[in-house]
């Protein structure tokens, strides 16, 4: 592994719903082997953002880069190299934990040969081993996103992005999915890119971290850089808090432009569904 290769680069990536530009000219780049961190207000971009990355929102060439690949132009090339947890639920509740895994490893080429290796092993990975057989629908909230973590991990992917993977789960659940992503990017060297809406969990787990406000990065660096910044414009002498500098950057109060009903209402449904 070089340590200087990139995984990702956005260079002026834009995606509009309509009217709406959601992502709004979002430069961007992350290392292989970081944990980055890519924060922000509802609304602010975040899952078009990781949707033009994961190539399920069309985008033109020149705009997003995934290793060595466009993903204008090389889409397939660029799935093969990534696992991804999407913000809304993708387990099948019909289906027991490992047919659920083994599904996806069929979706992402992983050969027959190996299939069921690779799922038991994804399984054992998130924990899961024991409910293997039980279907996904009698699983605790912790237990789904961990089966989603195994369906993203089976692929072995060289890029993990996961879109708020930790959302309604109790404070140990969420410490438990985030041993599990660090001892498998211990193992492999496998790059991460997370979304979080919880400020301690990036303070902990990213290297560095990407503040998204209304379509582009407004504040980039590592937790503790971003947190004496701010202590430096504050002019205090106690550093503040990750939370301190969203606050600064995202500003307090409603904004009509970011985070409308829409946005609350489906975060509201994907916590619901995985407590
Ligand atoms: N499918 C869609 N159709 C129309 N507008 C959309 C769609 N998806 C997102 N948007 C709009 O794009 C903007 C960015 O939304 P996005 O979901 O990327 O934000 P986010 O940062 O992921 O927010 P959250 O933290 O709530 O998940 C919002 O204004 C949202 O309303
Ligand atoms: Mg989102």
């Amino acid at each position: 592994m070089t340590p200087d290769t990139t995984a990702v680069a956005c260079t002026g990536l834009s995606y509009s719903f309509g009217d709406t530009k959601a992502v709004d000219g979002l430069d961007l780049t992350v290392g292989e082997g970081e944990v980055f961190g890519l924060l922000g207000p509802n609304g602010a971009g975040k899952t078009t953002a990781i949707r033009c990355i994961t190539t399920l929102l069309p985008v033109p060439a020149g705009m997003v880069r995934v290793f060595d690949h466009d993903t204008g132009r090389d889409r397939m090339a660029v799935r093969r190299l990534l696992g991804y947890v999407p913000q809304q639920l993708s387990a099948d509740s019909g289906l027991t934990g490992r047919e659920n895994v083994a599904l996806f490893a069929r979706v992402f080429d992983v050969p027959r040969r190996e299939r069921a290796e690779r799922v038991a092993q994804a399984l054992e990975a998130v924990d899961l081993a024991d409910a293997a057989d039980r279907l996904a629908g009698t699983y605790s909230g912790g237990m789904v996103r961990r089966l989603e973590l195994a369906q993203a991990l089976v692929s072995a992917p060289r890029l993990l992005i996961l879109d708020e993977p930790t959302i309604g789960l109790d404070p140990i659940a969420r410490t438990s999915v985030w041993d599990q992503i660090n001892a498998v990017r211990e193992a492999t060297g496998m790059t991460v890119l997370v979304t979080t809406h919880y400020m301690d969990e990036a303070d902990q787990h990213c290297h560095r971290v990407g503040l998204m406000h209304r379509g582009r990065i407004r504040a980039l660096g590592t937790p503790t850089e971003l947190r004496r910044g701010l202590a430096e414009r504050q002019g205090t002498d106690t550093l503040p808090t990750l939370e301190d500098v969203f606050r600064d950057v995202a500003g307090s109060g409603l904004d009509e432009q970011s985070g409308g009903f829409r946005d609350v209402r489906s975060t509201r449904r994907t916590a619901n569904r995985v407590g």
